[in-house]
């Protein structure tokens, strides 16, 4: 059945790891509803555990979908188009989500979409802003580092990704190395600013004339440097050091580093694309103010847009699956009922 455009509805279904969201998008109104259920006891457990993680997306999802429907004051019967990730992402917990949409979009006859989760991040400003294109955008989460030329919706270009571990993969190994709490990225950022964000050891950067990432070697020099200083025992594979001081100290220089790296990433990029008109920087690393100051300070003296989303659209949520499934819905992107987890 067509849809008329004005009254598409889009529900957004993201279930790719620990965080169980859905939300209501109204095609040329914006988002009527964005409920996210956080899986908090992985906290406790040092790191997300796939089996527990899948677990509780299956005792949320219904609860968290309910919530989204009334807190947009709507009903399944009015939604046009169930847009659910449907890859990358853990195959457990992904699952869940897309064989619920499945599930509902057969039922109810609604249109079904598959979103890529990282396409998903990359278009996670424009819920907020009108971001010109072309632009570049840097994805950093927990799983992924990437660089994309955006061109137009749907329509991007992978100029570099990791080769090894994500951004804010870095930030949480390095985070545990040191006896942080999980997630490790927002506990570094809060003890390098009791330190003013400054480098103390100058720990490696990436190679400034590609575009790939890499954070492992960091990860290998910040413990060969806690090993130096006799602050970590290498046999025993714990922290052996009570000085808090030193902890701030390499926190403050990893952060640095890592700015470092996407500023020089961007240096390079722009180069090669001098047409561009903003850079965008989105996914969890994103909610990092240091860094967002720091980009948004480059953006500006190359007289770029800067645009990062808020915080609750940096890391995973079902309002930028529901916008991406607008757009799908616009140009006719619709997916068949054997959608799955791989393709
Ligand atoms: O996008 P996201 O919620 O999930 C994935 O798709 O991975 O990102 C989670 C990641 C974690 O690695 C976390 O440490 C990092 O984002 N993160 C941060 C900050 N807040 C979250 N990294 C640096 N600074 C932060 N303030
Ligand atoms: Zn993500």
């Amino acid at each position: 059945m067509a849809i008329s455009k004005d009254l598409r509805l889009v529900l957004g279904i993201e279930t790719s790891c620990d965080e169980t969201s859905v939300a209501v998008y109204k095609n040329k109104k914006g988002l009527l509803s964005h409920v996210i259920y956080s899986q908090v006891h992985h906290k406790n457990l040092g790191g997300v555990m796939p089996e527990l993680a899948s677990r509780t997306q299956l005792e949320k999802i219904i609860p968290v979908t309910k919530l989204a429907l009334d807190q947009a004051q709507v009903t399944l019967d009015d939604v046009n188009v169930i847009a659910v990730t449907n890859k990358p992402g853990l195959p457990g917990s992904l699952l869940v989500g897309v064989c619920f949409a499945k599930a509902l979009a057969y039922a109810k006859s609604k249109q079904l979409i598959g979103i890529n989760h990282l396409e998903g991040h990359a278009f996670s400003s424009f819920l907020e802003h009108q971001v010109p294109f072309p632009h570049l955008c840097i994805t950093a989460s927990g799983g992924h580092t990437s660089l994309y030329l955006i061109t137009g919706f749907g329509e991007y270009t992978i100029l570099g990704s990791t080769l090894d571990d994500a951004a804010g993969e870095a930030f949480d190994k390095i985070a545990r190395i040191l006896g942080f709490p999980y997630p490790g990225g927002p506990y570094i950022e809060k003890m390098a600013g009791t330190v003013d964000f400054q480098d103390f050891f100058g720990y490696p950067r990436n190679n400034p004339k590609t575009l790939d990432f890499s954070f492992s070697g960091l990860k290998t020099a910040v413990l060969y440097d806690l090993i130096a200083k006799n602050a970590y025992d290498m046999q025993e594979k714990k922290l052996v050091t009570s000085d808090e001081l030193l902890k701030k100290q390499v926190a403050s220089s990893l952060l640095v580093s890592i700015a470092d790296t996407f500023e020089q990433k961007l240096s390079f990029a722009y180069k090669q694309h001098p047409e561009i008109q903003a850079i965008t920087f989105v996914g969890g690393v994103a909610c990092n103010k240091y860094i967002r100051h720091r980009l948004e300070t480059w953006s500006r003296k190359n007289n770029l847009s800067f645009f990062v989303p808020a915080p609750a659209f940096c890391t995973d949520n079902g309002a930028m699956i529901a916008f991406v499934g607008n757009y799908k819905a616009e140009q006719g992107h619709y997916s068949a009922l054997d959608l799955d987890i791989l393709r």
